[in-house]
């Protein structure tokens, strides 16, 4: 059977694409390998769905080549995905730095990317996956897992990255790419939490569920947002942030409370209210559990007048910048995302389409491109997705 354009892998960009391909009445066909379409959105952002963010911008992302999303995110912007949102009255709202979020359950976006799909003709097989590719002049052929043969002029591969495994997350896309020799940039988990040695894990442990208001740096990047305490390790969207760019081996610096210069603050009591015990001081600004394990661990009690003010120096470097080693991350089983991919060098920024082999195209998290948290990854997808639809 011979279709205008195959596409591997229905979950947002491989939706988004084949949306934009039927709708220039090119015979579509998206094959998913698992029983379930656009899993990854259903769970997404809570249940409710992180769909874009308004301050999309190519800085936002991380790959080889920044420049390489430029072209995407001209084509097919967040406001134009914001449109099609809207055309459907789906309603949302903007939860904190520019997020949209679904008021109702993610499924609605899932439900509009298949009644966009059924308004042109693009059509799903779910459950089926695909044994052998082979490129035949200027067709692809695809052997099914059921023997059948099918044949393409355009194939495009959205098969994801390798991000939790348990919901269908495969190498496929990589194994392709490589199979056409195309270069992968190695892949790692991201915005993900991360993990530490016996020690700190233990301190992790006894603050689970507490979580401050923090800056966290790596090298020269920092995010400034909420930090959560786990029975694991350390996670919130600072964390999820830095795990991105954080490298094995070293270190993070956690900044408790950013807008407090600590050690400014305690110097302050010291001089306006000699009488009160450092504890009690320090929980005026973060949880009590959190204050106590700090006095804890840098051995400090008693009444602010009796700390040196060498000591206070001290405190305030530990909570203002606080170097902690991670021994690694969670991995592909929390990872929202995974990082690196097919070399944006191999791939046409204005169509997705492959330099070496025309008609192959990669779209999606399986290309290296990794946005921030905060809905830069769907957007992403609806833009590489739309870019891809336009050439296919
Ligand atoms: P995606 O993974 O969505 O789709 C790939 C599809 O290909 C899947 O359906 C898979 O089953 C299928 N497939 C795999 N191998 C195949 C094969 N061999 N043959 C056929 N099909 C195959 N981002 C964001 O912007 N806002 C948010 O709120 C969130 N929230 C979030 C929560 C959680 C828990 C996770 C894990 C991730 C997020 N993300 C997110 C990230 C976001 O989900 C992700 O970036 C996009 O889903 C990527 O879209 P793709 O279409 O590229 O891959």
């Amino acid at each position: 059977m011979l279709f205008d354009v195959v596409i591997l892998g229905a979950g947002a960009a491989g939706l988004m694409c084949a949306i934009e391909s039927a709708k220039r009445r090119k015979n579509v066909l998206v094959i998913e390998k698992s029983k379930k379409i656009g899993e990854k959105i259903r769970i997404s952002g809570g249940g409710r769905c992180n769909f874009t963010n308004i301050n999309t911008h190519h800085s936002k992302f991380i790959s080889n080549n920044p420049n390489f999303i430029i072209s995407s995110l001209n084509q097919y912007s967040q406001n134009d995905f914001i449109e099609l949102v809207k055309k459907y009255k789906i309603s949302f709202h903007e939860k904190k730095l520019g997020q949209l979020f679904c008021d109702g359950p993610s499924q609605q976006i899932i439900d509009l990317l298949l009644a966009e799909c059924n308004k042109y003709n693009a059509r799903i097989e779910i459950d089926t996956s695909v044994e052998l590719i082979k490129k035949d002049k200027s067709l692809y052929s695809l052997k099914l897992e059921d023997g059948n043969l099918i044949s393409t002029k355009s194939l495009v591969i959205a098969t994801g990255g390798l991000s939790i495994p348990k919901i269908g997350a495969t190498d496929f896309g990589y194994l392709v790419a490589k199979q056409f020799d195309l270069k992968v940039i190695p892949t790692k988990p991201a915005l993900v939490p991360l993990i530490f040695n016996d020690h700190t894990l233990a301190m992790c442990r006894e603050l689970s569920g507490i979580s401050i208001d923090s800056s966290v740096s790596f090298e020269n990047i920092t995010f400034k947002e909420d930090l959560l305490f786990t029975h694991r390790g350390l996670s919130g969207p600072s964390i999820l942030q830095i795990s991105s760019y954080w490298k094995e081996n070293s270190s993070i610096i956690v900044n408790i409370n950013p807008n407090i210069d600590y050690y400014k603050f305690l110097l302050d009591k010291k001089l306006s209210n000699s009488q009160l015990y450092i504890q009690n001081i320090l929980s005026e600004t973060i949880p009590r559990r959190l204050s106590s394990k700090l006095c804890e661990l840098m051995e400090i009690s008693g009444k602010i007048i009796e700390i040196s003010n060498k000591k206070i120096n001290e405190i305030g470097s530990v909570l203002n910048n606080w170097k902690l080693k991670p021994i690694g991350t969670e991995g592909y089983r929390t990872a929202e995302v995974t990082s690196g991919g097919v070399d944006t060098d191999e791939l046409s920024s204005k169509t997705m389409m492959s330099k070496k082999h025309p008609g192959l195209f990669f779209i999606g998290e399986v290309v290296d491109v990794t946005g921030h948290l905060g809905g830069y990854n769907f957007q992403w997808a609806w833009s590489s997705g739309y870019v891809a639809g336009q050439y296919t």
